[in-house]
């Protein structure tokens, strides 16, 4: 659990030991915090973690027992993020599934120092008690979601979580949106809503036409103009670990790369590397500090071979010294590929490291984390990295011998790689899989 979290805190640049706790007037009693807001955001990692975001009404965060709350200093979007583990936090146990979106939460604990403060100042509270002082009505959840993404680094989510909204109350079809979608409705049902509220098999089968109309309108959102894959010809975003090991044994396959082993970076499952291990005799190893849960399908199609293996770490630029003997291990950097299917945090780390190295690479971007990582700028016109899209021209503007292609499964299924120079003539001598 600490390594889980020191690996999250590096993320951010790593906890400053030397610092003091900020000490905003009347300061903290016995160097206690507390801050009382909504939560607008939850992730849980695990039952013995989870992250809470709390927007505070106003910016303060004050002493146990003071009146009046001070503001602290290094926050400036009235936002804190409590970090709760159960080594820290007795409550956790009871409290970790009750935390939900919109609840009222009062949240004690240190207030952690980061090394370098990053460009949007972030507070981050090592929670040791949490109290939730009122549950979220449904219409508090919308302005939880609303809040989370007020932050000046969320300004383009903010813009398409608006029109979501609109699009709910809006109708063209005379079918009341939020009956369709939850079995309730917001505006009372049929006495104060003008619009239907089918129910039964017609409501089973309505739902299921809006939820397909839903599904195509997004993709169709999504779809770049030179992705020569038509929304309706692309494979399930579940056969996606399939479709991206073949292709990498397609491109990286020939034995001109000489491609030895495999590093499956936030790989979750391991389902890419377990099939470039097995179908295409390729070693490979998972990297991703979640536990490995597979399925009961992918165990019963495993029989009696072994699974590949994991190494259960943050994969983070600069590495942490395992990590490090992992990259090093006892393969020439060219003949190592990094590879990450949707990895998350990771994936500005496997271009950096693998460019630095001298590595080879294919990853498929997806989320990009704005408010962990708000220093980027978009290459052509220097704004902010809030969208996949503009993250894809940050990362390729990196280096000219970044590639792309395009994969064909539904959901971010671009794939940006790179190999080091040379590495089409380099005939290079053992046996590279094929
Ligand atoms: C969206 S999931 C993708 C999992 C898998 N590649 C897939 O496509 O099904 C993202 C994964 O990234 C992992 N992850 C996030 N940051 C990471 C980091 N810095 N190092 C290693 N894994 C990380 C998470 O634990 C999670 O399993
Ligand atoms: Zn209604
Ligand atoms: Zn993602």
């Amino acid at each position: 659990m600490q390594d889980l979290l020191h690996g999250y805190y590096q993320q951010l640049g790593g906890l400053d030991p030397d610092a003091s706790a900020p000490s905003p007037p009347p300061g903290p009693v016995n160097g206690e915090y507390q801050a009382q807001g909504k939560i607008v955001r939850v992730r849980r990692f695990s039952r013995r973690l989870v992250f809470v975001d709390v927007r505070m009404g106003q910016c303060k965060l004050g002493g146990e027992d003071t009146q009046e709350e001070a503001p602290l200093s290094s926050c400036s979007c009235g936002k804190v993020e409590a970090v709760l583990a159960a080594a820290q936090c007795a409550d956790l146990p009871s409290l970790h599934r009750g935390l939900k979106l919109g609840d009222e939460v009062r949240v004690h604990g240190s207030v952690l120092q980061l090394k370098a403060p990053a460009p949007a100042p972030r507070t981050l509270l090592e929670v040791s008690r949490a109290d939730i002082l009122a549950k979220a009505s449904v219409s508090g959840l919308g302005n939880a979601v609303e809040e989370w993404h007020a932050p000046r680094v969320e300004r383009a989510e903010a813009r398409s979580d608006s029109s979501k909204v609109a699009k709910t109350s809006t109708n063209e079809t005379g079918l009341c949106k939020f009956w369709v979608n939850t079995g309730r409705c917001e505006r009372g049902g049929e006495e104060g809503c003008p619009y239907r509220h089918p129910t039964g098999a017609d409501l089973i089968r309505e739902r299921k036409v809006w939820v397909a109309q839903r599904v195509e309108s997004r993709m169709r959102s999504q779809q770049r103009a030179d992705d020569p894959f038509e929304p309706g010809r692309k494979k399930r975003k579940s056969g996606r670990a399939l479709i991206f090991a073949q292709w990498i044994h397609t491109t990286f396959g020939k034995p001109d790369h000489a491609i030895y082993r495999v590093l499956d970076v936030a790989g979750g499952k391991g389902a890419v590397g377990l099939e470039l291990e097995h179908s295409f005799n390729l070693p490979s190893t998972l990297i991703d500090p979640r536990e490995r849960i597979l399925p009961k399908w992918t165990l019963r199609n495993l029989g009696d071979k072994e699974l590949n293996a994991h190494w259960k770490g943050w994969f983070v630029d600069p590495p942490c010294e395992e990590l490090d003997g992992l990259l090093q291990g006892t393969t020439p950097p060219s003949h190592t590929l990094l590879i990450g299917l949707h990895p998350d945090q990771a994936t500005e780390a496997i271009v950096d490291i693998g460019l630095r190295l001298g590595m080879p690479w294919a990853i498929v971007p997806c989320c990009v984390f704005p408010s962990l990582f708000p220093e980027r700028r978009s290459p052509t016109d220097g704004e902010e990295v809030t969208t996949t899209e503009r993250f894809i021209d940050y990362l390729q503007a990196k280096d000219p011998g970044i590639q792309h292609a395009y994969l064909p499964f539904e959901g971010r299924n671009r794939v940006l790689y790179w190999m080091p120079p040379g590495a089409d003539q380099s005939k290079a001598e053992g046996d590279a899989f094929s």
